[in-house]
């Protein structure tokens, strides 16, 4: 058997490992919502201890937010054959291979330690397939982006993690600089955020992740449209049915008090930029 690979990451990055760890429990079970052989073999190619994050309690619910995104992408690409998405934070997400058409291109952006990690695990494959090493933050990125075909930015498990300015900032310029575009992203709601700062997650679970700075409720879209005035709407994407329980998770729009916990997930659009100059 190979050698595994070391994985050292903290801080924000080492929450990377978190999200690989839930969709490949999820990957495993055999009524699997999400087929994701990838992130299987990453975990057992990575040498990282695991066990930190505890019994992966939440895969079901993690991979329901994956599978969120992942049909999301899946619409963009049926309107768009050959379009980029650009996947800002991308970590060792594996969506590429959930998602590829074959006529894809796909940007990864992510940090330097982070981009380390990801080109020993899973190497680029240009033209169709590359990473740039830098901030979401430092637009660099923008220039490397072709918006010929259509453009999707995506940003999952990124956001919570920036200041309330740097992500005002970093979505105005994507409405700015793609019109036509489409961003993704999700985020954590205001008590949750609030619970994170304040240390009372961390006294419920063996892991915590570093505390979520910008958060936003579901609906919350008149915050979002005023980041820019190209941004042509907002709204928040549904939930997948999962097992059990998550069933309803279509439906806890409509259920009350539950509705306003959960986690949204919003898709942006952006307008021709014609009308908002
Ligand atoms: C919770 S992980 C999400 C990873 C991946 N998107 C997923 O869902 O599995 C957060 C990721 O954001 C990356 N990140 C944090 N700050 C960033 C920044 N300023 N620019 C780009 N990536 C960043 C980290 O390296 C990490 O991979």
């Amino acid at each position: 058997m190979p050698d595994k690979i070391k994985v050292e990451l903290d801080g924000v990055p080492e929450t990377l490992l978190w999200n690989l760890f839930h969709r490949a429990a999820e990957a495993r079970r055999p009524d699997a919502l999400l087929n994701d052989p990838r992130a299987v073999e990453l975990v057992e190619a990575i040498d990282f201890p695991f066990e930190k994050f505890g019994k992966p309690q939440m895969a079901q619910w993690h991979a329901l937010r994956v599978l969120c995104f992942d049909r999301a992408v899946g619409r963009f690409l049926q309107d768009h054959p050959g379009g980029t998405v650009v996947a800002l934070g991308e970590g060792l997400e594996t969506q590429f291979w959930r998602v590829d058409d074959g006529r894809v291109r796909w940007l990864t952006v992510e940090l330097p330690e982070t981009v380390d990690v990801r080109r020993r695990l899973l190497p680029d494959d240009p033209p169709r397939r590359r990473t740039l090493a830098g901030s979401a933050l430092d637009l660099g990125w923008t220039d490397e982006v072709d918006p010929a075909g259509g453009v999707l930015i995506t940003t999952q498990g990124l956001l919570m993690y920036l200041r309330p300015d740097e992500v005002r900032s970093l979505i105005a310029a994507c409405a700015e600089r793609f019109p036509g575009g489409t961003l993704l992203f999700d985020a954590v709601p205001h008590f949750m955020a609030e619970r994170s700062r304040d240390g009372s997650l961390a006294a419920r679970s063996e892991y915590t992740a570093p505390p979520w700075q910008w958060s936003l409720d579901p609906g919350e879209h008149r915050e979002i449209l005023s980041y820019h005035p190209n941004i042509a709407g907002v709204r928040d994407l549904r939930y997948p049915r999962g097992r059990g329980a998550l069933a309803i998770a279509p439906l806890v729009h409509r259920i009350p008090v539950i509705r306003r916990l959960r986690m949204p997930i919003v898709e942006v659009r952006f307008g021709d930029g014609v009308s908002a100059a």
